[in-house]
């Protein structure tokens, strides 16, 4: 039996970590549908066009090295405005979502526009300010010679494309439950995101 999890939330808010830790406590599966975007966005960075990176992306494309980057980020964000490159990731995601054995999409548009039916909804945010720290904490441990100003402004300026763009911006569902981690240690946030998922089970 299918049982979808639809977890958005603006840049480094937590959505992978407390995905990685829902999926762990019930089994699922995880998709970061964030690394659809970046793929394409990296493709666009290479020299293709971004619809045809889109239509043509396979799994594998999301295993390659170098998504994670700042470069690649930005870039995904402005796939994203495109409806063409939206549209053709839809089926993808769906197919996921309907999976036997539960699964958990993680994104901008799962629980609005990708899987509006989904059994639990969670919206994961939290200040720009401690976003960019955290994604700052990221960065650096990764090697990225990088500073908390750059990071802010690109985090702000993905928000604003993010939410700002016509088509499937960035909102909580009306039925979503937020959590805003501002202020919540790791432990907290996915406590609070098993519980939300359970009082749906
Ligand atoms: O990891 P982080 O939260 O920084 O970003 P991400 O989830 O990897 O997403 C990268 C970019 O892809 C976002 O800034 C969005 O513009 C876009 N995206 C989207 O439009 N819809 C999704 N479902 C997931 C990502």
């Amino acid at each position: 039996m299918s049982f979808t999890i639809a977890i958005d939330g603006p840049a480094a808010a937590g959505k992978g970590t407390i995905s990685k830790a829902v999926v762990a406590h019930f089994g699922f599966a995880h998709l970061d549908t964030g690394l659809l975007y970046r793929a394409v966005g990296k493709r666009v960075i290479d020299g293709e066009d971004a619809l045809a990176a889109a239509q043509g992306l396979m799994a594998e494309d999301l295993e390659v090295d170098g998504l994670r980057t700042p470069a690649v980020a930005q870039a995904a964000s402005r796939v994203a405005v495109e409806t063409d490159v939206r549209t053709a990731l839809v089926d993808f995601q769906r197919a996921f979502a309907a999976r036997a054995g539960g699964a958990v999409l993680d994104g901008r548009d799962i629980g609005t526009v990708i899987c509006p039916e989904a059994d639990v909804k969670l919206f994961v945010t939290a200040s720009p300010e401690v976003r960019a720290e955290r994604r700052y904490r990221e960065l650096s441990e990764a090697g990225h010679n990088t500073d908390f100003a750059t990071v802010l402004a690109d985090v702000k300026a993905r928000d604003e494309r993010d939410q700002g763009r016509a088509v499937a911006p960035l909102i909580p569902a009306e039925d979503a439950v937020v959590i805003d981690t501002s202020h919540m240690s790791i432990a907290d946030a996915v406590a609070a995101a098993i519980g939300a998922v359970q009082a749906r089970r």
